[in-house]
């Protein structure tokens, strides 16, 4: 069957203006993140907020990031820090989201943060998000645009897939080139990364000049509401394989089995961040070609590879 794209639009003056005309009367938009697409309300509005909520079917519990243009913005709702101070000098706007303490006047919902004293802060670096937030009175509470426990969305059309024609608009931006979810970082005491991004933990203590707390159990710590089971594809997922069993889809790392069917590279040069960038078209390919089970060969868990094993690990729990 042929699908009927037409609430997605590309990006203009007109679409512009509709999409800030909607965020205004606490509607929801999907839109282009550099790291996954997400589907965007008024983090003041209760309205909007229960609309997000509603939409990804995601338990109240788990909280939103907020999305800002720039610091000063941010600074209404929370409290800044040094930590704070370096890391977003260095990496935003970028893939990084920082859990700072919320202020008492602040306007955010406390729904949106699933009415924890903390708020989680971040500044995406796509264009066309910037010059949303650019226009808005508000920052957007802005979960990735897909229904809960499901793959992120890295296309316009990947959003459609999740939500059909139950958002108003989506904005066409491209693939979205980091392809996972930004790091989550704890700076309320002392920092913990709670999930792992392309913004990898090395990174981070180049700049804090200091070590972060060890993951001694190879356990990342959760941010509330954090599933175990998460970014599902909806076929069974193994992973640290090392045989092809023949019929499933074998994704892996190389050229090995280059131009062999039913064998998919995340890159063909070894590189983790491409890896990562390919990881949720490659899981969405793979389903939409009908295979009923994922392979994994095993993906060094260094860098980027760190987030790539968190994300395959929890598609992994059945
Ligand atoms: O790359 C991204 O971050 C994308 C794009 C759209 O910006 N957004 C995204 O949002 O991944 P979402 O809702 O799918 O993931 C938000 C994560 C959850 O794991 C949540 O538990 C955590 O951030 N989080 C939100 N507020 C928090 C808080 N106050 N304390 C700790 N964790 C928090
Ligand atoms: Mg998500």
């Amino acid at each position: 069957m042929r699908k009927n794209y037409s609430n997605i639009s590309a990006f203009n003056k007109k679409n512009l203006i509709k999409t800030i005309n909607l965020l205004n009367k606490k509607n929801v938009v999907g839109l282009p993140t550099e790291t996954v697409y997400g589907v965007g309300g008024s983090a003041y509005s209760k309205n909007s907020v229960e609309k997000i909520f509603k939409l990804k079917q995601r338990p109240k519990s788990n909280p939103l990031i907020i999305h800002y243009y720039n610091i000063n913005d941010a600074m209404d709702d929370v409290f800044i820090n040094k930590n704070f101070l370096k890391l977003y000098k260095k990496f935003c706007p970028g893939p990084i989201t920082f859990i700072l303490k919320k202020k008492i006047n602040s306007k955010i919902h406390p729904l949106s943060s699933a009415k924890l004293p903390t708020i989680a802060v971040r500044f995406p670096k796509h264009k066309i998000i910037r010059s949303v937030l650019k226009k808005l009175n508000f920052p957007l509470a802005m979960p990735s645009a897909n229904k809960s426990t499901k793959v992120s969305p890295v296309s316009a059309k990947d959003v459609f897939d999740e939500f059909n024609k139950k958002i108003p608009l989506i904005i066409d931006g491209g693939i979205s080139k980091v392809g996972i979810e930004s790091t989550v970082i704890d700076l309320t005491s002392y920092p913990k990364i709670l999930r792992p991004g392309r913004i990898h933990q090395n990174l981070i203590e180049q700049i804090l000049k200091f070590r972060l707390r060890k993951n001694t159990s190879g356990k990342i710590l959760r941010s509330p509401g954090m599933m175990k089971k998460h970014y599902s594809p909806g076929i069974p997922v193994l992973i640290n394989q090392k045989k092809h069993d023949g019929k499933s889809a074998f994704i892996y790392m190389g050229y090995k089995y280059k131009n062999k069917k039913k064998f998919f590279s995340l890159s063909e040069n070894y590189n983790l961040d491409e890896a990562a960038s390919n990881l949720y078209k490659t899981f969405r390919l793979i389903r939409n070609k009908g295979y009923k089970k994922i392979q994994i060969s095993k993906i060094p868990n260094i860098g980027t590879g760190i987030a790539i094993n968190d994300r395959i690990q929890r598609a992994s729990v059945s």
